[in-house]
């Protein structure tokens, strides 16, 4: 029989801190999420980021490779048993122009350090929390929304989320359809806690039922309008931004101009701010 290299390393790590894909779903040519296998050593807060990539390509020179790392934000619930990403595609991007071609049983990178300030351990107590996103940002909320304490110290949960088109918004719709639907998640959450979220998405570039930038509809008050409660107040309000280094500025320059204080682990505020990091 043929002689040949053993060269079948499928069932071996192959990668430094490598962890295999077990699902990917595409939703438009710009955004995919995939969920991969979770190292059992590592713990995270809903709402932390980690590094992950894949290798780059081989040096020229020296044919030597290197790990091409990326933060992104975990949008999986910390008790999950697996980790889910939602992520951009972006054509000549060095690392998502790669990984968007990631198939179940490919390996990526994982770094096993979480952090991150989208948590709830930054704010203080309030009545009403938003979540701000645009984009990909709507990924720590994913994980947010599926944690039982998002629900516990707040009598509503209000979640923006822009896109440029009514596709876009797909990830984050079905995440809510899913949650309030499904009764393995009925019942961790529960049905009142549930009832607490106020789903308001909006486009910017394609005709939907809401459409506009949230900073605009916060700055002519139809968002308040639009969910019969008061304007932003220091007082019973908190929040929680993500999305691009640009919206992320502009909303917090609303937040504060209405008297909301930037919070941080170490000490708490009344909203707290992280960017959706691979644009
Ligand atoms: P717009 O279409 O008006 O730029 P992107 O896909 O480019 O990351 O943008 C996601 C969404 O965020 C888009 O709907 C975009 O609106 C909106 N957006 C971008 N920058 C800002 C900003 N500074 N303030 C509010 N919304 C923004």
């Amino acid at each position: 029989t043929e002689q040949r290299p053993v060269t079948d390393t499928a069932a071996q790590p192959v990668l430094p801190d490598a962890q295999t894909v077990t699902s990917v779903t595409h939703y438009t040519d710009r955004l995919f999420s995939f969920r991969v296998t979770r190292p059992a050593s590592l713990r995270f807060r809903s709402g932390e980021f980690v590094m992950i990539g894949l290798m780059g390509d081989p040096d020229p020179r020296t044919g030597r490779q290197k790990p091409l790392l990326r933060a992104y934000s975990i949008a999986s619930p910390s008790w999950d048993e697996e980790l889910e990403f939602y992520s951009i595609k972006v054509e000549d991007g060095p690392l998502t122009s790669k990984l968007q071609h990631i198939a179940v049983g490919d390996q990526i990178i994982l770094k096993p350090k979480p952090v991150g300030t989208l948590v709830h351990d930054a704010l203080l107590p309030g009545k009403r929390l938003y979540f701000f996103s645009t984009g990909t940002g709507f990924a720590p909320f994913a994980s947010l929304l599926r944690e039982p304490e998002t629900f516990e110290n707040y009598d509503e949960v209000i979640v923006t989320h822009t896109c440029r088109d009514v596709a876009e918004l797909t990830y984050g719709a079905n995440l809510i359809a899913d949650i309030t639907s499904d009764e393995m998640m009925i019942e961790l959450l529960g049905e009142e806690n549930l009832a607490k979220i106020r789903y308001y998405p909006t486009t910017t570039r394609e005709k939907s039922a809401k459409m506009g930038r949230i900073t605009t509809l916060i700055e002519s008050g139809e968002l308040f309008t639009d969910l019969g409660v008061p304007p932003l107040d220091p007082a019973t309000d908190r929040a929680m931004v993500c999305g691009s280094l640009a919206f992320n500025k502009d909303i917090a320059a609303l937040l504060e101009a209405a008297g909301l204080h930037e919070g941080a682990n170490s000490e708490p505020g009344e909203f707290v701010i992280e960017k959706a990091f691979v644009g």
